[in-house]
């Protein structure tokens, strides 16, 4: 129709190179670098990870990365959208990809709002000496008969704010509103980090962590479950296979070097990442000095339990805690948040293009839903249990079954592999070859299958 030809003739665009790249560093930065690869690469092999994890980022990342960077620059929309104007049923992918991108956004909001409250707490190291009780118990409420209505959870205020906030940088829309808040957000956050990374460093007792975390368990190349963490990881950790990067690469203007943008946004993403398992593991060499023990023998080394418990009570340990849980927690908002606007945004975009809304009362709608399922689930007292379901299968099988249905739909069943690798090619620095559709269309999806068929077989059994 006439009104959406218009419409994405009009389409918003980042004002530069540099604002796309810094959005999509902003996206793919997040908890999932400082939260959760420590742990993972951890209790995977440790310094014999890097291996997997490297080559899932060459064999999957970058080329699947690539592959929603062109279909998102060449069909110009949001994931539905963009793939329904390749073929008019390959929309329910897109829908599925949006899903499950509103799905990691409820969750992802509750713990950018406890790293607020943290933040906080860290003035006056408020969690005390029992940080376990005080997470679950004083602050979570885990485990409290009933919340009484009139007393407001805990939770319920950060997570206000957080959603609110969202909220705003969408209704301003995606150059005034998402790209404004990367490139004051990603300097920020690259100072803060690196402070809280020296910082770690100089801790007595760090190169003991520093030894926990890169001491390689060679055994573990050979375990399947090993992999499977390190492919897992790369695409949350790059928001790929998620309809988020269609999306943003959707604004980018037409004339744009996307390869050589997204060769950046991944060398920055695991730069980070590395980063923060460094930072995170000589932090816990300082704990393990401090308690007379080994890294290898303290507890709590994943998920919300090393943000929330572990680290808390090394914070109360160290000599100028409160700055570093500022900083620690800082970045965990920071990095958060930029992550959590590229969810939205790619979840808002959708439902504009579909419904023919308007680009602010789409924002408005899909924040206000999306924040009241929010608070439903996570200012009650099973905010931990669902957090840990809705990880397990949305992080570890939809996303992967979602890239393998890109690849085998985009490039065996539309053939749009030739087109897209041209599309591409257009504007680079170096030339992708046909190597690049053989690792998104056959290596990859051979790959992921075995994967996916190990991951759901073991949750199953
Ligand atoms: N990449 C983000 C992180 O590492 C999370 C994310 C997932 C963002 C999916 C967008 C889409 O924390």
């Amino acid at each position: 129709t006439s009104t959406s030809s218009r419409a994405s003739r009009q389409r918003e665009t980042w004002t530069s190179s540099t604002g796309f790249i810094l959005a999509a560093i902003g996206s793919a930065v997040g908890l999932g670098n400082i939260w959760r690869f420590p742990g993972v690469a951890y209790e995977n092999g440790g310094g014999a990870f890097l291996i997997p994890y490297l080559v899932a980022l060459l064999t999957a990342g970058i080329p699947i990365l690539f592959l929603d960077y062109a279909i998102g620059h060449r069909y110009r929309a949001a994931a539905p959208l963009a793939l329904r104007r390749i073929a008019r049923p390959a929309e329910t992918l897109g829908w599925f990809q949006i899903c499950l991108s509103f799905v990691i956004a409820v969750y992802y909001a509750a713990v950018i709002a406890w790293s607020l409250s943290y933040f906080v707490f860290s003035f006056d190291l408020r969690w005390g000496d029992n940080t376990a009780a005080f997470f679950t118990g004083e602050y979570l409420q885990v485990g409290a008969p009933e919340i009484s209505s009139t007393v407001v959870p805990a939770v319920a205020i950060p997570l206000v704010l957080v959603w609110v906030a969202v909220l705003v940088v969408l209704v301003l829309g995606v150059t005034r509103g998402v790209q404004r808040v990367n490139v004051v957000f990603i300097p920020l956050l690259t100072v803060t980090f690196a402070a809280l990374v020296v910082r770690a460093l100089t801790l007595p007792g760090a190169s003991d962590g520093l030894n926990a975390f890169f001491t390689p368990n060679w055994s573990a190349l050979t375990d399947p479950a090993v992999w499977i963490a390190a492919y897992s990881q790369i695409f949350f950790s790059l928001s790929i296979a998620f309809g988020i990067m269609i999306t943003y690469a959707s604004y980018q203007r037409r004339k744009a070097n996307m390869t050589s943008s997204g060769l950046v946004v991944a060398f920055a993403n695991s730069s980070f990442e590395i980063l923060a398992g460094i930072g995170v593991f000589a932090t816990l060499g300082f704990m393990a000095q401090q308690a007379s023990t080994t890294v290898d023998q303290l507890e709590g080394l994943t998920g919300p339990t090393l943000s929330f418990i572990t680290f808390p009570a090394v914070i109360s340990q160290m000599p100028g805690g409160n700055v570093f849980g500022m900083l620690f927690f800082g970045c965990l908002v920071l990095g958060g948040f930029t992550s959590i606007i590229s969810i939205l945004l790619g979840v808002a975009a959708s439902v504009q293009e579909k419904f023919g809304l308007g680009q602010k009362a789409a924002a408005v709608t899909v924040s206000v839903i999306c924040a009241a399922l929010s608070l439903a689930l996570f200012s009650t007292t099973s905010a931990l249990l669902a957090l840990d379901t809705v990880d397990q299968w949305a992080n570890n099988i939809g996303i992967v079954f979602s890239a393998i249905v890109m690849a085998v739909l985009v490039i065996w069943v539309l053939r749009k592999g030739p087109t897209l690798l041209a599309h591409l090619n257009t504007v680079s620095t170096f030339r992708l070859g046909w190597w690049w559709i053989g690792l998104v269309a056959v290596l990859a999806p051979l790959y992921l299958g075995y994967m996916l068929y190990e991951r759901v077989r073991t949750l199953i059994v």
